[in-house]
Formats: C-alpha cells, structure tokens, sequence
C-alpha cells in the first residue's frame, strides 16, 4: 500500500483530535506529523521565515507520501489556525523551489474535521477541496468526527474506518 501521511493540527498534541489521528493511523498505517510540535511562522512575502521547519517538512511530505490527510479541530467554524497557517507556507514553493510544490501533483488529499458536536458547518470542507484542486492534487473527500467527554463514540469509530476504506483507500 502507497504509503501516506496524517497532518494534525491541533493545538494541544493530546487532546481530542489526537484520539481520532491515532484511530486513523490505526486504519490506515500512516505515520503522523503533529504541527503543534513544528516551529512554523506565518507566510511573509520575503520569505523570512524560510529558516523555520516548513521547508524541510513540506519537502519530506511531497518526496514520501503519496497520500495526506489533514486532521484540525473545528475552531471558529474554520479549521485550526496552525493548519491555515501550513496552507499559507505552500505558498512558499509556488514562488521558491517551484519544482518540490509540482510534487503536489497527483497526491491525494482527504479532510477530518473534530469537535465534541456531530453538527457540522456547511462550507467546512470548502478550502480544502479547493487546494487541492488548485494544487492538482486527488481530493479524497472529507468526515467529521466528534469526540464526548474524552471518548470517541462508537458511531464515529465506524464512520472512520468506513472513510478509510471507502474514500481513501479506494
Ligand atoms: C479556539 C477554539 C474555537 C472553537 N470553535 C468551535 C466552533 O466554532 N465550533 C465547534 O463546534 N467547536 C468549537 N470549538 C471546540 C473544539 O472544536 C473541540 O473542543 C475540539 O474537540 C477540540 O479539539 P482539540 O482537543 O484537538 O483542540 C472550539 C475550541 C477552541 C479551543
């Protein structure tokens, strides 16, 4: 199996989105990369924050992985401002090293949302199917998660691994 890649982006390393990261590794075998443990600033149009961990990072996960799945916490009916900000840095290879954003093309990319709420915001899943199509990347489609009092509720358990077998594994 190709291997892939889950990006979490949640602002605590063990809270609820982890439990629902470390069910999805379960499923899929893919390794994780937390961004709370990354030093990564926000995008600069002189590129100064070229010395942080984007760089390196993005350019292990286009040359390894041929699947990424981006897991945030719903925060402000948005997903996490660290998972907007690694969008943002994208931009960085649109303009540098354009050769390792090419490398985009043809990965796949699916979405998970969490939150402790089954309700889920219509337009969530908006920036993530956009970029990926902006991109050229394979958009694999997107679930929402919900976690209840430290738990991950059997429904949800079952909605994963269906996502798992039915849109990125297929
Ligand atoms: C800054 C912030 C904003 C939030 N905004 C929303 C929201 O708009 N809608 C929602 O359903 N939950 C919202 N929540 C609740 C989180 O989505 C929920 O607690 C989630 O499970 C947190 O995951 P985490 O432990 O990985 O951070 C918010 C939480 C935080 C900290």
């Amino acid at each position: 199996m190709a291997k892939g890649v889950i990006i979490q982006g949640s602002s605590r390393s063990e809270g609820d989105t982890s439990k629902v990261v470390s069910l999805l590794s379960a499923g899929t075998g893919y390794d994780i990369i937390d961004l709370n443990k990354k030093n990564i600033g926000h995008f600069d149009y002189d590129f100064n924050n070229r010395d942080d961990d984007f760089i390196n990072l993005f350019k292990t996960i286009v040359t390894e992985y041929k699947t990424i799945v981006f897991v945030t916490p719903i925060y402000w009916y948005s997903m996490s401002g660290l998972m907007k900000v690694f969008f943002d840095r994208i931009s960085d290879f649109l303009n540098l090293e354009k050769d390792y954003g090419r490398k985009l093309r043809g990965i796949k990319m699916a979405s998970v949302s969490s939150s402790n709420d089954e309700r889920f915001y219509e337009g969530f899943e908006m920036p993530f199917e956009n970029s990926a199509d902006y991109l050229g990347m394979e958009y694999k489609g997107h679930l929402h998660t919900w976690v209840k009092g430290n738990n991950v509720p059997e429904k949800v358990k079952k909605n994963i691994s269906e996502f798992v077998t039915k849109q990125i594994n297929k």
